[in-house]
C-alpha cells in the first residue's frame, strides 16, 4: 500500500517512521517533507496549497490514502478537496476544522456540547476589553480567534500587560486577520494533559495520554512554545480518566455527530486539570507535535492499516505496548521568537536504534552537512520499559548532538512518579 503524508515537521516524520514499520505499507510519499525523512520516504516538493498537483500525485502514484499533518491545510479545506476527487484522507473537513481554526467557534461548540471550559467574552477592540475587564480577575487570558502558529495566546499578569497585548492585536495587528477578533477568558490554573482520540465523527478510540512541556526552560519557566518535550503514557487515576471521558470526550464527539461533520481523523483536546475538575483549553484537529512522537511508538499494530481504516471511517480497537516513551525537543538559538537557521549541526543526527532515534523537525542537508532549518530542530525519542529508561534513552541522544545556541530542557518527564 502506498501512503502520502502531508507536512514537513517532526509530527510528519513521526508518522513516516511509524508507517515505515508497518508491513502493509510498501511506499511512503511525503509532501513537502524534510531532508531528515528522506531515508524512509520519497519527498515531493509540492506546496500544500497546490491542490491540483497533490491530487495528480495521488492519482499518478496510486496513493491508497493521505494523512494531513498540519492544521492550516485542514482549516483551508484540503481534506474536502481530496475527498471530492475520490481520495481517502485522514483529516477532518473544513467545517470541522473550525474547531481549531476559530477559537470563537470552538468556544461556542464547547458551550453547546456542555463541556467545561473557561468563561469568556468575544472582543474586537481595546475598548471592548476596557468594557469587560471587570468581569475577570488577573491573570487575564486573551486569545486570537484565528490560527497563529502558537503565538495567539497572551497570558497577562496585569491590566497594563493585557492592554498592551490588546493594542498589539487590534491596533498594530501583529497577527493580521487572525487577531481581528479574540476571546478574553478566565484563567484556569492546574496541570495540563493532551488527550488525543481517533474519531470517525460518530464514535472514538482514545490514544494513550501524553504530557507536553510548553514552557521553554526547566521548571516551567520562560515563554510558551509549541512544545519542548513529551512523555507517554501519562497515567492518571481511573476516576479522573472516567470524568474526562464523560464530561469532555463523549459530549464533544456527540456534538460532532449532531453537527454532522465529516470527521475522519484526530481530535486533540488540550485539558487543564483544575481543583474544580478537568476543563477544556482548546481543540486541535490534527496530531499533537510533539505528542504524536511519543504516542505512535506505543501502538502495537500496523499503523498503515489503522489509518487506512480511519480514512474509510472505520475505527479499530487499538492494542498498546506496555512501554514508555519520551521525546526531548532540541531547539535552535532564538526559539521561539526568532530561531536561527542554517547553523551547522554536529553529531549522528540520523541515528535510529529501536530504543532511541532522532525525529527531524527543522533540519536541512547541504552536501553532507546538516543545518538547522526551523525553531524545533530535532526530537530525541527514547523508548523503554520504564519512564526512567525512556528518559535515559532520549537524553543519551541529546548528549551526542550539538550546535551553537542549541537549547533543550533537562527535565522532560522528570516530575512524574510513574
Ligand atoms: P491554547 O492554544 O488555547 O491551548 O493555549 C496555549 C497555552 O496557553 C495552553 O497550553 C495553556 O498553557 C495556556 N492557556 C490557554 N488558555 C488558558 C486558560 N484559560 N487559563 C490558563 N492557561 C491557559
Ligand atoms: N504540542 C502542542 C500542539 O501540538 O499543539
Amino acid at each position: 500500500m502506498k501512503v502520502l503524508v502531508l507536512g514537513s515537521g517532526g509530527r510528519e516524520h513521526a508518522l513516516v517512521k511509524s508507517l515505515s514499520q508497518s508491513k502493509s505499507v510498501s511506499e511512503i510519499h511525503v509532501a513537502p517533507g524534510n531532508d531528515g525523512m528522506a531515508k524512509e520516504a520519497l519527498c515531493h516538493n509540492i506546496d500544500l496549497k497546490n491542490y491540483e498537483a497533490l491530487i495528480q500525485l495521488c492519482l499518478r502514484t496510486e496513493i491508497e490514502f493521505v494523512i494531513v499533518g498540519p492544521e492550516e491545510p485542514l482549516v483551508d479545506g484540503i481534506a474536502d478537496r481530496l475527498r471530492d476527487r475520490g481520495i481517502l484522507v485522514v483529516g477532518p473537513s473544513r467545517d470541522a476544522a473550525r474547531l481549531e481554526g476559530s477559537k470563537i467557534f470552538a468556544k461556542e461548540f464547547m458551550n453547546a456540547a456542555g463541556v467545561p471550559t473557561a468563561k469568556h467574552v468575544v472582543v474586537s477592540s481595546v475598548l471592548d476589553i476596557e468594557r469587560n475587564i471587570s468581569r475577570f480577575q488577573p491573570p487575564y487570558v486573551l486569545k486570537a480567534d484565528g490560527l497563529a502558529a502558537g503565538k495567539g495566546v497572551f497570558i497577562c499578569k496585569t491590566k497594563d500587560e493585557l492592554m498592551s497585548a490588546a493594542q498589539d492585536l487590534f491596533e498594530k495587528k501583529i497577527l493580521g486577520g487572525a487577531g481581528e477578533n479574540a476571546l478574553l477568558e478566565e484563567f484556569k490554573s492546574g496541570w495540563e494533559l493532551s488527550y488525543l482520540v481517533l474519531t470517525n465523527g460518530q464514535t472514538h478510540t482514545s490514544l494513550p495520554l501524553a504530557q507536553d512541556h510548553k514552557r521553554l526552560s526547566d521548571n516551567d519557566i520562560g515563554p510558551n512554545t509549541g512544545g519542548m518535550g513529551t512523555v507517554a503514557p501519562l497515567k492518571i487515576d481511573a476516576k479522573l480518566q472516567q470524568e474526562i471521558e464523560e464530561k469532555i470526550i463523549l459530549p464533544s464527539i456527540a456534538r460532532i455527530r449532531e453537527e454532522a461533520f465529516v470527521y475522519r481523523g484526530v481530535l486533540f483536546i488540550g485539558i487543564m486539570i483544575t481543583e474544580e475538575g478537568p476543563t477544556v483549553l482548546e481543540y486541535n484537529v490534527r496530531f499533537g507535535d510533539p505528542e504524536i512522537q511519543v504516542i505512535l511508538p506505543l501502538i502495537n499494530q500496523d499503523t498503515g492499516l489503522l489509518f487506512k481504516d480511519l480514512a474509510l471511517g472505520k475505527l479499530q480497537n487499538i492494542a498498546f505496548k506496555n512501554m514508555y516513551t519520551c521525546c526531548v525537543i532540541m531547539a535552535a538559538e532564538g526559539y521561539p521568537s526568532s530561531p536561527k537557521k542554517n547553523v551547522p549541526i554536529e553529531g549522528p543526527v540520523t541515528k535510529s536504534d529501536v530504543s532511541c532515534y532522532f525525529i527531524h523537525a527543522g533540519t536541512r542537508r547541504e552536501n553532507s552537512q546538516w543545518l538547522t532549518h526551523g525553531g524545533r530542530v530535532l526530537g530525541a525519542v527514547g523508548v523503554g520499559s520504564s519512564r526512567e529508561e525512556a528518559r535515559r534513552n532520549a537524553y543519551s541522544l541529546t548528549e551526542q548532538v550539538r550546535w551553537p545556541g542549541m537549547q533543550y530542557r533537562k527535565d522532560i518527564g522528570a516530575k512524574l512518579k510513574e
